[in-house]
């Protein structure tokens, strides 16, 4: 049965090679922080990190998914929830419905890791995920106190 790690941990899992990632994720590893918006690459909900990289698990077919993959989710990007996102999106008050907060978590945690002093611009540029309720001025706000807390 192949493996994948997930949040540090091995498991092993049965699914068909086309199955997303974002299923595995929510249906076989119980990992429901990940979202489903669109299917189709647009909306970003089912944001997770592969390698640090914000990546779309709509998008990603199980038997694509190296062995030595490090896959991490909503669920494992702190042990405590005390990553400098989470701490500016809890101290900003980011999220309206939430439904696509820990995607935006997500792509902003990458986004920092790889800048950690982000312009306006290179916000707008990498934060392309959706929100409609329509948080994107907090989401810019909660990147840029992110990035002092870093
Ligand atoms: S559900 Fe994956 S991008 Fe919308
Ligand atoms: S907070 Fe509602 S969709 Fe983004």
């Amino acid at each position: 049965m192949p493996r994948i790690i997930v949040n540090g941990t091995p498991h092993d899992v049965d699914a068909e090679p086309d199955t997303p990632l974002l299923w595995v994720l929510r249906e076989q590893l119980g990992l429901t922080g990940t979202k489903y918006g669109c299917g189709i690459a647009a909306c970003g909900a089912c944001t997770v990190h592969i390698g640090g990289m914000a990546t779309r698990s709509c998008q990603v077919q199980f038997q694509d998914i190296a062995p030595e993959d490090e896959i991490t989710t909503i669920e494992g990007l702190s042990p405590d929830r005390t990553h400098p996102v989470q701490q500016a999106w809890l101290e900003i008050d980011v999220p309206q419905c939430g439904y696509c907060q820990s995607g935006q978590i997500m792509a902003a945690a990458a986004l920092l890791a790889a800048n950690p002093n982000p312009t306006d611009e290179d916000i707008a540029a990498e934060m392309t995920n959706l929100c409609r309720c329509g948080t994107y001025n907090r989401i810019r706000a909660g990147i840029k106190r992110a990035a002092e807390l870093l």
